[in-house]
């Protein structure tokens, strides 16, 4: 099955992503809606598309789409969905899902009652090296260099002033960690499971015309006591560097770039490498899933319910170091 996809907010990281899936032609057809119709045009002719709307209420409403991809600020995800869903179109939407958990639980609702599909596009839950570390982790294998998970580290700095929509703690849903280290808390969910209490502190704030954060320091209990730190900021001042993974075992260490094409295996005896055929960022397998969720009705991976544990961590973590004090966590509803 051919799906018709419509491409709605015609910014940034649209036009990054664009650049990875437009060939997918057997699986897609792609249109594409702005509020501003000559900048769908554009984009329409730079990636191959089939039409181009002026308005996202166009776009739901034409009876060729059959799903809708979001790239809009996180303020407007709720009003997205319910847009998307008013229409009985299919929904792929950027993370993080929403900017509150009541926001992201009607979300889910309104998709549910409409019957359609609603993913969030966390592209990380599609990286090989991550998938290669779990497959280490959970069956011992490289010769059980691993052994139990004890510690998680994740480590991503870099300098980058946030501008326009994302320096707004409104339109935003708050700073730097609910954009972009959000990616970092999928990793560790992923790898070590809900946490059962985070801790976190933001430093100084370097950005002061920004209202979020620019940096977080968080760290989380995990199940059996195993301790998690994300250190996420786009304050420090040093030339952007590759994030770092960090997972300490009983018997070894694994440590890899995120985006890249190999883990590190280390132990007391020996370092090797694992290689893996690493897609860029994950994004042409993440919309291929969401293609295949609809065809065989099913969840997909990286569903409402998944992203919203995403976003409990995050807000958690907002929540600690606004107040200063340890936040018990426990599975949020969807
Ligand atoms: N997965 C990742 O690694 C990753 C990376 C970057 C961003 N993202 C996500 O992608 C989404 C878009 O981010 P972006 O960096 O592409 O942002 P951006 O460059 O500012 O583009 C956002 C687009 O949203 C549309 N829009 C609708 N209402 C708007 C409003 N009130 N104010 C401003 N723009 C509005 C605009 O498109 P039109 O003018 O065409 O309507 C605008 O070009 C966010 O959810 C973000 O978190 C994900």
């Amino acid at each position: 099955m051919k799906l018709t996809m419509c491409i709605v907010g015609c910014g940034g990281y649209a036009r990054n992503v664009l650049g990875d899936i437009h060939d997918m032609t057997d699986e897609f057809e792609f249109y594409f809606a702005s509020r501003d119709i000559e900048k769908a045009q554009q984009y329409s002719e730079d990636f191959g598309g089939v039409g181009a709307f002026g308005s996202y209420e166009e776009a739901a409403s034409d009876p060729r789409i059959q799903s809708l991809y979001f790239f809009t600020p996180h303020d407007t995800h709720l009003g997205n969905v319910k847009l998307a869903a008013s229409h009985g179109k299919h929904i792929l939407i950027e993370k993080p899902i929403a900017r509150t958990l009541d926001e992201a639980q009607e979300m889910v609702r309104i998709a549910r009652d409409a019957g359609v599909k609603l993913m969030v596009a966390e592209n990380y839950r599609f990286l090989l090296t991550v998938d290669k570390a779990q497959e280490i982790m959970s069956q011992g294998r490289v010769g059980d260099s691993f052994g139990e998970l004890r510690q998680i580290e994740l480590q991503a700095e870099g300098y980058s002033h946030p501008t326009e929509w994302r320096k707004s703690a409104e339109q935003n849903g708050g700073g730097v960690f609910i954009d972009g280290g959000i990616h970092f808390v999928d990793i560790m969910l992923r790898l070590g499971g809900f946490p059962e209490s985070v801790y976190a502190i933001q430093p100084p704030q370097l950005f002061t015309d920004v209202e979020g954060e620019d940096g977080i320091v968080m760290t989380a209990r995990l199940s059996g006591g195993v301790p998690a730190i994300i250190n996420f900021s786009r304050s420090t001042p040093i030339r952007e560097k590759p994030p770092m993974v960090h997972l300490t075992g009983t018997k070894g260490k694994l440590s890899f770039v995120p985006y890249g094409r190999e883990l590190s295996v280390e132990t007391l005896q020996v370092r090797r490498t694992v290689r893996v055929a690493a897609p860029r960022r994950g994004v042409r397998q993440m919309v291929s899933e969401f293609r295949a969720a609809i065809e065989e009705d099913r969840e997909p991976v990286m569903s409402g319910h998944e992203a919203i544990r995403d976003l409990a961590i995050v807000l958690a973590a907002y929540e600690s170091a606004r107040t200063g004090q340890v936040v018990n966590l426990s599975e949020p509803q969807s």
